[in-house]
Parts: structure tokens; C-alpha cells; sequence
């Protein structure tokens, strides 16, 4: 096996073997270079040289569930709960725009208290307001009240299956199954909502194996949005003494992996890239990102929203970020992403 007859595959739209992920992914020196390159030229191609903005409005961290890598979880009485009011929410997004944000992602913890019929009547406010797209990342609902939130204008859902191994993702959430996760992302795709999802790199225990299967996974999903992010244990949760089993540069090549085999799919450089890297979320604009979600919540908030330890911009504000992500665009050569960058795969 070589790195060359694997991007001819790439080149020829050819699905990869499970091998030929994990040889990949175990990709170093002058290989690993090519795998980044290789990357970033098939996004160039595919997705062209403009970074598309997402503000995020972390708008509750009250959570129902119990997963035990994240920091919000209902476990953990060292979180402050809050939840913004709709007049907050709205405000934020009233401010997007000029920021050259065009969507804005509401993403809480599962709060029962954002009904289907409130939630919904957020959408439309939103809609009526402003012309952002609005993404929604409010976890595991049926499918009519994802409809509901369809027919009241919601534009794209996020939701991450963080393990395609049914095992794993059981040890992980004590209060969910892996069948009932994917039901959501399918009743959600078949509903027309464009759909993101993706995983978590190097859960407790996890092997080269297990993520390669995770990548073909999400590749199968024929996704509309790929996020991943590396697992950062987190002191108050129950995988707080744990560690990440894989070194850095994987999590760097388990994206441009991704992009080789998702060429048209909207692909954010995530937050936690930053945690482990301060460069990271930059690097990864040069290996296959092409989408960048600037946190928009409320400096008096950010604290309260630590899934992980080392989460960056909490000390910054709405517009720290706002005037960070354009400086990044520029440094990097690249243009700011016009219109709301809807999927690509309708
Ligand atoms: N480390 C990294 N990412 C995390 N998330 C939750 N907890 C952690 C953690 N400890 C991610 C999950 C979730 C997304 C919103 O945040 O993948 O889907
Ligand atoms: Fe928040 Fe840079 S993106 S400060």
C-alpha cells in the first residue's frame, strides 16, 4: 500500500478500505505532509477559497443527560445553569450579519423547558428578523418536532453520533443508544433538514481501528456538515481521570481524511482545535476546513459552557471573536464565505 495509489482512489471517487483509512491515519513524515496538502487541495477545488461563519449561541446548558465526557452534563453540580431569554438570543443574532456571520447555531444541553412549540416560535423570530440560516443543536427530539422546527424555518440541524461503535457509545451515554442517535440524523435528512454530524477523536480506550470505522461511518452518512473534535477529559466528569489514547497529529489527519472522502461537505474547524493547539483551528483551515463558528454567546455566559477544560475564547467577547475569525480569514489568504453556504449536496 502507498500514499499515491491511495489519492488516485480520492482522485477517482473510489471508497477506501478500512486498511487504507488506517494506513492514513498512521500516516508520518513526508506521507503526512502529503495527506494535509492533498486535503487542502481537494477543498480548494470542491469548496472553492471562501470560509463560511457560523456565530454559535451556547443559549442553555441546562442538560438532561449524563454522557460522561462532557462538562455540562446533569451529573455535575459545579455548573452554574443558565439559559438566555429569546430577547438575548434574538439580539445576538440582530448583530450577525455585519459580522459577516450568516448563520447562527443555537446549541443548549437536551433542556426539556425549550418545548417543540417554544423552540419553534424561536425559529420563526429569527426568520422574521434577519436572513440568517439557523441551525439548530439541541440533541436527540423525534421526528415531528424536528418537522416542526423544518416547517417554522430551521435550515440545518447538528447532532454527533461521537462513536459508531455501539459498545463504546454505550459506556459513554448512559442515558442514550447509538441506534437511536442515527434514527435522528436519518428521520432529520429525510425531513430535508441538512444535517451535520461526526464524532469525538480518541474517546477513553478508543483504537486506530475504531476511528477508522468511525470515519467510514460518517463518510456512509452522506453528510450536508462533518464536525469532530478531540475527547479532552474533563476533571468533573466521569471520564475525568481518563486520557485521549491517540497524539495530536491524529485528530489533525482524521479531518483530512474526512475531506478526501467528503468532498463536497461543509467542514468546520472546531473549537476544541484550539484547546490542544493554539494554532489548531488555523491549521485545519489549511488541511480541508472550509467553515469557521465563531462563539457568539454572551461574554457573561462563555464560563458556564465548558464541555471541555481549555475551551478558548471564554475570556473574549461577541466581538473579540467576531474581529478574530476575519483577521484568520485574511491571514490565511482566503475570502469571507458570501451568502448563507447552504449544502452543496442539493
Ligand atoms: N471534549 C471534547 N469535545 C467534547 N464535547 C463534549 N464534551 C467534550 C469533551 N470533553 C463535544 C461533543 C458534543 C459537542 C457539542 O461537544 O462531541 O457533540
Ligand atoms: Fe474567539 Fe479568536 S475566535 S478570540
Amino acid at each position: 500500500m502507498n500514499i499515491k495509489t491511495i489519492f488516485k482512489k480520492i482522485d477517482n471517487d473510489m471508497p477506501l478500505s478500512q486498511e487504507e483509512v488506517e494506513f492514513l491515519l498512521s500516516a508520518s513524515g513526508d506521507d503526512m505532509s502529503a495527506l494535509y496538502e492533498k486535503a487542502d487541495s481537494v477543498r480548494r477545488e470542491y469548496m472553492g477559497d471562501e470560509i463560511f461563519l457560523r456565530g454559535i449561541i451556547e443559549f442553555s446548558n441546562f442538560c438532561t443527560k449524563k454522557c460522561l465526557y462532557c462538562g455540562i452534563n446533569s451529573r455535575n453540580d459545579k455548573v452554574a445553569r443558565y439559559r438566555m431569554s429569546d430577547e438575548e438570543i434574538l439580539e445576538v443574532c440582530r448583530g450577525m450579519l455585519s459580522r459577516g456571520q450568516t448563520t447562527a447555531v443555537l446549541q443548549s444541553g437536551e433542556d426539556p423547558f425549550y418545548t417543540k412549540e417554544k423552540m419553534a416560535g424561536l425559529i420563526k423570530a429569527i426568520k422574521k428578523e434577519t436572513s440568517l440560516a439557523v441551525t439548530l443543536s439541541v440533541g436527540e427530539r423525534d421526528r415531528d418536532t424536528y418537522a416542526l422546527w423544518k416547517d417554522a424555518g430551521m435550515d440545518r440541524y447538528l447532532l454527533r453520533f461521537e462513536t459508531s461503535d455501539e459498545e463504546l457509545f454505550r459506556s459513554c451515554h448512559p442515558d442514550s443508544d447509538l441506534k437511536t442517535r442515527v434514527k435522528c440524523l436519518r428521520d432529520l435528512k429525510s425531513l430535508g433538514v441538512q444535517t451535520g454530524s461526526g464524532f469525538l477523536i480518541g474517546l477513553p480506550g478508543e483504537t486506530i481501528q475504531q476511528l477508522a470505522r468511525d470515519i467510514l461511518f460518517c463518510t456512509s452518512l452522506s453528510l450536508d456538515m462533518i464536525g469532530v473534535g478531540p475527547f479532552i477529559p474533563h476533571g468533573d466528569t466521569g471520564f475525568g481521570l481518563e486520557n485521549n489514547p491517540f497524539p495530536k497529529d491524529v485528530f489533525f489527519k482524521t479531518v483530512s481524511i474526512l475531506r478526501l472522502l467528503n468532498k463536497i461537505a461543509h467542514i468546520p474547524s472546531t473549537t476544541a482545535f484550539d484547546a490542544i493547539d493554539p494554532d489548531g483551528r488555523n491549521l485545519l483551515l489549511e488541511r480541508g476546513c472550509n467553515v469557521f463558528m465563531p462563539n457568539a454567546t454572551p461574554g457573561k455566559y462563555r464560563k458556564h459552557y465548558l464541555l471541555y477544560p481549555g475551551k478558548p475564547c471564554v475570556d473574549e467577547s461577541s466581538e473579540d471573536c467576531a474581529s478574530c475569525v476575519i483577521a484568520r480569514i485574511t491571514s490565511l489568504g482566503r475570502k469571507l464565505g458570501k451568502g448563507p453556504g447552504h449544502s452543496l449536496r442539493k
